[in-house]
């Protein structure tokens, strides 16, 4: 009998998968990458090895004019018939987002909101350089547009291919790596804890928070590849276990936070787990422990580029109350759930009097 030792695993890289993807649907795609991969060996590697040239380097959230710019483009380049988009989960978001608006047509900012695309997109690879995201599984990709910030969710928006490498994740530093891992157990918490999900959904994320338990009781180290692997896994499963989940109250109130303030996605969460004990107990130890043992302070984070003025708290408060289905989710029935959010999200803007 073959022992377990005597298996070997082969793990494909970027280049090699690439390769092969490429050979089917990527040969002249338009490429997106993240600001911080600019300089990075690896990924000019890839590019120069194929003559592929960055059509557009992203350094923030994408936006709906954006995404409409980049169409325009490519209707005026029909030898582009693809996207690729190399970096964290605002790259992904902006490739996703193009694919499915180039072959659906009009403007981007018109598909914002829930299964408005009517056909599949054109075909988009998408390659994580950030650990948890999801985004290279997930069905919404979130653009800031002229009204609110607001994702395309559609099973059109879902990448075609996505090429996990753990060994991108290695130069992530914690400001960026912890964030987005504990967005990735948040999704997981409030999938486990709603009651929308499908039991799929329920399931996996399950599966995710055991694995998280061995996340959370290690310092945040991608340079280790156990951990690595660990951090490319469960950002996969976490993402796919939003496809029949639903996420729940620190969601809500993290885009309310999001609406009001000068404050990534990943960041917002962890701030709106600071009073949501009532919904999250033990998980709201758990985030403010793993930012504790790597020794990452949020609100300073905050502070530098943010003052709370008269207009914060309505902000906020209209941004949350406008995602109702997951304070809903979040409740244990319909008629408590608004009234529930609405003390959320006083006690939040009174810590956000306090704090910044
Ligand atoms: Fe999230």
């Amino acid at each position: 009998m073959q022992s377990k030792t005597d298996i070997s695993i082969k793990w494909m890289g970027l280049e090699e998968s690439f390769d092969r993807l490429r050979a089917e649907k990527y040969r002249s795609p338009y490429v997106i990458l993240d600001g911080q991969l600019a300089s990075d060996d690896r990924v000019l590697a890839l590019l120069d090895r194929y003559a592929l040239e960055a059509g557009m380097v992203l350094s923030q959230e994408p936006t709906t004019e954006q995404v409409n710019a980049i169409c325009e483009t490519l209707s005026e380049s029909p030898a582009i018939t693809s996207i690729v988009g190399i970096g964290g989960g605002s790259t992904m978001d902006l490739a996703k987002a193009v694919g499915v608006t180039a072959a659906n047509g009009g403007k981007s900012e018109l598909l914002q909101g829930w299964d408005l695309p009517k056909k599949k997109g054109l075909p988009t690879l998408v390659v994580p350089t950030i650990p948890g995201t999801g985004a290279e599984i997930s069905r919404t990709a979130v653009l800031k547009g002229p009204i609110r910030k607001l994702g395309i969710n559609s099973d059109f928006t879902i990448p075609d291919d996505c090429i996990v490498d753990p060994s991108l994740f290695s130069t992530v530093s914690k400001e960026y790596g912890v964030p987005t891992l504990l967005d990735c157990y948040i999704h997981c918490v409030e999938v486990v804890h709603g009651r929308f999900s499908d039991c799929y959904s329920t399931w996996a994320s399950e599966e995710i928070l055991e694995r998280f338990e061995a996340i959370l009781s290690r310092p945040y180290d991608p340079t280790v590849r156990e951990n690595a692997e660990l951090y490319a896994y469960c950002s996969y499963l976490g993402g796919l276990s939003l496809l029949g989940g639903v996420v729940g109250a620190c969601h809500g109130l993290s885009y309310g936070l999001s609406h009001g303030l000068k404050i990534s996605h990943s960041y917002a969460n962890i701030l709106a787990m600071n009073v949501l004990h009532d919904y999250y107990e033990d998980e709201c130890e758990k985030v403010e422990e793993y930012c504790q043992l790597n020794d990452l302070n949020c609100w300073s984070k905050v502070s530098a580029v943010n003052k709370v003025s008269p207009s914060t708290a309505k902000k906020v408060s209209e941004g949350a109350l406008f995602m109702e289905k997951l304070w809903r989710n979040a409740a244990m029935n319909d008629e408590d759930a608004i009234p529930k959010a609405k003390i959320a999200i006083n006690q939040m803007t009174r810590l956000l009097e306090e704090r910044l």
